[in-house]
């Protein structure tokens, strides 16, 4: 029987898998429990092997059993069933898809079994509800990490952005050459990759008044980090002074009391730019002296030249640095403090005098 079996597969193999479709049912693989990965790949190790889908698309069915075993799948002795849940033998269950992004978009559903939470995430991401609007583009499971061949996402971290860069091109391109995605692609591991700022399942619409009133923090998050910055000499007063500023502090109050209430004030990509941020002193930076006033000009249509002077940028006031805002900072830094202690001992030796005076009438009395 068991060599009836072998020569019966063996045959199968050499047919061309229009005549398989066409065969015979062969119970092969029913009475067991579970078939494992070498049943499986007994046919599908043959590189041509194919089938179709209604509409006529060629589907290859082969699967290369050595990228599956080098896989993070592969190499955790996850089995092809524990994805193809629906096939437990051979035949299998007809193909139902029409063409083969229907195919995958049936087929992805299959990661939830063992990443729901990843999966949960995804159910409301930009990416699922531009699916539902009909978007077949947009990413799913499988588009980003792969079906067969699955390997660690962050590894290296550019990879991440490379994922994205499959089908934002556009972007990518832009970003690449901004000082934080030039500095990913030569490998420094602490300026943000695409995911940083918009997450990964759960990407949500970044073009929202909560993202925008949001987005001051996500720049501050490294920017306010005075032991990152450090390396790379970067003044880690652009996030307290963006907040002290008649900019931020309005937009951070806006963000606590009325987080839906739009708000045109600047956040820091109205002037740094957001995919092409680029340092400060670049010749195409948005902030460069040069370029200034033209970013100014976005929201305040009327400024003149000398309008940014106007302004401390994210200086602090010092004795180099706008020394009159600094001096007129000091100098009602000690009045204030002098004038209330002044006050204090005016009214203590009062009350001292007082209170002194009315003992020594009653010592007399
Ligand atoms: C005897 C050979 C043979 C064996 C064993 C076999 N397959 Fe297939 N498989 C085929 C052929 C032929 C097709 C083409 C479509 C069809 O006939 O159903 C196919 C199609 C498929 C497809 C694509 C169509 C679909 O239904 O999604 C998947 C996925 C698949 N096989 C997975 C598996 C898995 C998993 C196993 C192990 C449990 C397995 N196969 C075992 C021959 C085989
Ligand atoms: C981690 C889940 C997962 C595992 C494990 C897995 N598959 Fe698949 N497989 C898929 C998905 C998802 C598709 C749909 C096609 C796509 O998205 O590219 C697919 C498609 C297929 C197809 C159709 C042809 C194709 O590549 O699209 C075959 C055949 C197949 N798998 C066989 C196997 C075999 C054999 C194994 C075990 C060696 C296996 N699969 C293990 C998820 C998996
Ligand atoms: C039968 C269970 C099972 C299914 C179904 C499954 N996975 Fe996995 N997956 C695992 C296991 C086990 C690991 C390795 C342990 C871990 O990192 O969680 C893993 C790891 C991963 C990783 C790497 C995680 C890391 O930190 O490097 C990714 C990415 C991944 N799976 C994606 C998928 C996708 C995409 C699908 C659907 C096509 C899928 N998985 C379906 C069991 C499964
Ligand atoms: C838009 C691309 C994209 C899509 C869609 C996507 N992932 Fe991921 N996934 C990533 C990236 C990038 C990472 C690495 C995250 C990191 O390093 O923080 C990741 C990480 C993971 C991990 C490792 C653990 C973790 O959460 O960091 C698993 C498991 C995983 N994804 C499974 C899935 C599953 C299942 C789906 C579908 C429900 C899915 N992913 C959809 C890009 C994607
Ligand atoms: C398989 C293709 C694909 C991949 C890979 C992909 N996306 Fe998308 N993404 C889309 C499509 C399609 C849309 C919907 C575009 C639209 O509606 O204009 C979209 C929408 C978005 C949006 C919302 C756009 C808007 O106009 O509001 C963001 C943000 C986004 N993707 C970020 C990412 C990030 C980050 C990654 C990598 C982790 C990624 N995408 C990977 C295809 C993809
Ligand atoms: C430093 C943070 C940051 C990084 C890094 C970043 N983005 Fe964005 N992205 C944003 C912000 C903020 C917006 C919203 C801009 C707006 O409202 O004009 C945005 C908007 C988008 C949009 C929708 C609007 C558009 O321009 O089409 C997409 C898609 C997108 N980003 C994808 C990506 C991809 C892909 C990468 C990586 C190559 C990436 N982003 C890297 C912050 C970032
Ligand atoms: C994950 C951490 C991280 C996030 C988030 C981040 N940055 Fe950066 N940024 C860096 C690092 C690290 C550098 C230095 C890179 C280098 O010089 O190689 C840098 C460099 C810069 C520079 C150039 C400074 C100079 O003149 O040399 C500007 C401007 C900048 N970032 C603005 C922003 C803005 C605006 C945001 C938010 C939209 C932001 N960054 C989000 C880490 C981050
Ligand atoms: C109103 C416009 C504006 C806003 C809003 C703004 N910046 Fe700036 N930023 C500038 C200008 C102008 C410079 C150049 C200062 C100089 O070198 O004279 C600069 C410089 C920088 C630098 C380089 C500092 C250095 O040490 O080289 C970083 C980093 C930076 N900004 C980050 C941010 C972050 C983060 C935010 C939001 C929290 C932000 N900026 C908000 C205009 C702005
Ligand atoms: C995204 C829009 C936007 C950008 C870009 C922008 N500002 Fe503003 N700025 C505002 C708004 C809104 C106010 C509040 C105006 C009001 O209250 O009437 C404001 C207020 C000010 C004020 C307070 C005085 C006044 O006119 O009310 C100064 C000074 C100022 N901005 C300087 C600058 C400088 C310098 C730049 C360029 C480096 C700049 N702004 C870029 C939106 C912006």
């Amino acid at each position: 029987m068991k060599r009836w079996l072998i020569v019966g597969v063996g045959l199968l193999l050499l047919w061309p898998a229009s005549l398989v479709q066409a065969a015979p049912p062969l119970q092969e693989g029913a009475g067991r429990a579970e078939p494992d990965n070498e049943f499986c790949l007994r046919c599908h190790s043959n590189p041509q092997l194919t089938t179709h889908f209604a509409n006529g698309d060629v589907l290859p069915l082969h699967v290369d059993a050595d990228t599956y075993e080098s896989s993070v799948h592969g190499r955790e002795d996850v089995q092809c069933v524990g994805c193809h849940a629906d096939i437990t033998g051979f035949p299998h269950p007809p193909l139902a898809a029409s063409d083969r992004r229907d195919y995958q978009l049936d087929r992805y559903r299959s990661c939830q079994g063992c990443h729901p939470k990843q999966y949960e995430q995804t159910l409301d991401s930009m990416h699922a509800r531009a699916l539902a609007a009909g978007n077949e583009e947009a990413a799913i499971c499988t588009d980003c990490h792969g079906a067969h061949d699955v390997r660690p996402p962050d590894a290296p971290r550019e990879r991440i952005s490379f994922t994205c860069a499959q089908c934002h091109a556009a972007i990518f391109d832009v970003y690449r050459n901004s000082v934080h995605g030039a500095a990913l692609l030569e490998g420094n591991p602490d300026v943000p990759t695409c995911i940083d700022c918009h997450g990964v399942h759960s990407i949500a619409d970044p073009t929202t008044v909560q993202a925008r009133l949001r987005s001051p923090r996500i720049c501050g998050d490294c920017h306010a980090d005075a032991e990152l910055m450090d390396k790379y000499g970067i003044s880690t007063d652009v996030f307290d002074t963006y907040l002290a500023d008649f900019h931020g502090s309005t937009v951070q109050i806006i963000e606590k009391v009325s987080p839906d209430q739009a708000s045109n004030k600047a956040v820091c990509y109205d002037c740094h730019g957001v995919h092409d941020i680029r340092p400060a002193d670049d010749p195409q930076s948005q902030v460069m002296k040069g370029n200034l006033l033209k970013t100014c000009r976005k929201c305040h249509p009327d400024a003149t030249s000398d309008f940014p002077n106007a302004w401390m940028s994210h200086y602090r006031a010092s004795p180099d640095q706008y020394s009159l805002k600094w001096a007129v900072d000091w100098f009602y830094r000690l009045l204030i403090p002098g004038l209330v202690g002044f006050f204090v001992a005016f009214v203590a030796l009062d009350v001292g005098r007082r209170t002194l005076n009315r003992w020594r009438r009653g010592g007399e009395a």
